[in-house]
């Protein structure tokens, strides 16, 4: 309704919800080296296209006259009740994006009730972003909120920041294992990464306590020191699967691993008494020349079949029908980057808002025209595989 009587009142929302449009006019409100670290990927970008291939390659098979006049897309995840299977990926340093940042995003996602996932490399403190949810959600309860670890080899930095998310309310925690260093970005490289070194100053390491008692000075007055101790304790494949239990001990909520693709490595998950998984190539941005996630993930899936062990998906969203089909290849739910952060590119928090907003309706009518109800009816045999 609101859509047909604003072109009736001559007025079109203000931009196109189709992912690739979005991207191209975000551009035009960012200067290159901020786009660029949005948009990119790892090298050719062939991995990032291919998430997008993927999609292309898996097509719906409507169903008819199911009755789908009433849906219901709500979900519970982890534990986490959910309007619907959509969670905001974590994107680091969003201050790039937009001044208003990670508070924006996440007053934002709370108060469609949308659970955002924080990233470790935030450009505002995780206690900041805590609040901003809070000031977001539509109920006083709170829209519930995850954190994502950069998982550093400091012991004491780790159980710190850990120590800070669960004070703040965070409920569960998704580590990324993708990104033990920074993939070969051309876009990045081209401005050696000047973005993201400006902008993370302020990220949840540098005001952490345990951090900034290793510095002589505080990052403040020394940036450049500040980096160098950051830099190695943040990469690095030190931290193997037998270091799990460390995290186990410092969280005592549900714990996802971020970045699996490979079949071996769900099990060992599950193995290792994870939660959760979230199959995903971080949008294409590591390793250039890796398959497609949605390739990756019904391997995923079949390895975990009957271990409770639950199945995420993230590289590629950006539309309803993109998500109804991971949602078919047995992914719960979905994460998305890219498209929120354009949309803070293009209008801070409103900006935000109406891609989210955008998308769950597409998501909605999609689910209905292809015959369903709830997010849970869709199988594999909804798919058809060109
Ligand atoms: C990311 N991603 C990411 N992942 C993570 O675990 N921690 C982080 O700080 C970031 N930062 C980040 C910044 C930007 C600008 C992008 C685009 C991505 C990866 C992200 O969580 C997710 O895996 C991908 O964005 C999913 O792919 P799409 O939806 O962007 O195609």
């Amino acid at each position: 309704n609101e859509i047909y009587l604003h072109g009736l009142e001559d007025r079109v929302p203000p931009f196109t919800t189709d992912g690739t449009a979005l991207g191209a006019s975000a551009r035009a409100h960012l200067d290159a080296g901020a786009f660029g670290y949005l948009a990119g990927s790892a090298g050719s970008g062939a991995t990032h296209r291919a998430n997008r291939e993927a999609f292309d390659r898996h097509r719906l098979v409507p169903r008819m006259l199911t009755d789908a006049t009433h849906r219901d897309l709500r979900t519970t995840v982890l534990g986490t009740p959910m309007p619907a299977p959509v969670l905001l990926a974590p994107l680091g340093v969003q201050s790039i994006v937009h001044p208003d940042a990670e508070p924006a995003t996440a007053r934002a996602a709370a108060s469609l009730g949308l659970t955002m996932t924080l990233s470790t490399a935030s450009s505002h403190t995780l206690e900041d972003v805590a609040e901003a949810t809070s000031e977001g959600s539509a109920d006083a309860a709170g829209a519930s909120r995850w954190f994502q670890l950069y998982w550093p080899n400091d012991d004491e930095v780790c159980a710190s920041i850990l120590g800070r998310a669960r004070r703040a309310g965070y409920t569960t925690l998704v580590v990324t294992l993708d990104t033990w260093t920074l993939a070969w970005r051309p876009q990045d490289l081209d401005r050696a990464y000047l973005p993201f070194i400006r902008g993370v100053g302020t990220a949840i390491p540098f005001s952490d306590p345990a951090f900034r008692a290793g510095l002589a000075k505080p990052p403040e007055e020394d940036l450049a020191a500040a980096v160098l101790r950051w830099v190695p304790m943040f990469t690095g494949t030190d931290r193997s699967w037998d270091r799990l239990p460390f995290l186990r001990e410092h969280w005592d909520g549900p714990i996802v691993l971020k970045g699996i693709q490979h079949p071996d490595d769900a099990r060992r998950a599950a193995d290792a008494g994870m939660d959760g998984i979230v199959v995903s190539n971080h949008g294409g941005r590591q390793v250039d020349g890796a398959m497609a996630s949605l390739d990756a993930l019904p391997g995923a899936v079949r390895a975990l079949e009957g271990t409770g062990v639950e199945v995420l998906f993230d590289s590629g969203i950006r539309t309803g029908a993109d998500v109804l089909k991971a949602l078919a290849l047995g992914a719960r739910a979905v994460l998305v980057g890219r498209p929120f952060a354009y949309g803070l590119a293009h209008g801070g928090e409103d900006g935000v808002r109406h891609v989210l907003r955008s998308l769950l309706a597409d998501l909605d009518l999609t689910l209905g025209l292809t015959g369903h109800r709830t997010p849970d009816e869709l199988t594999p045999g909804d798919l058809h595989l060109r």
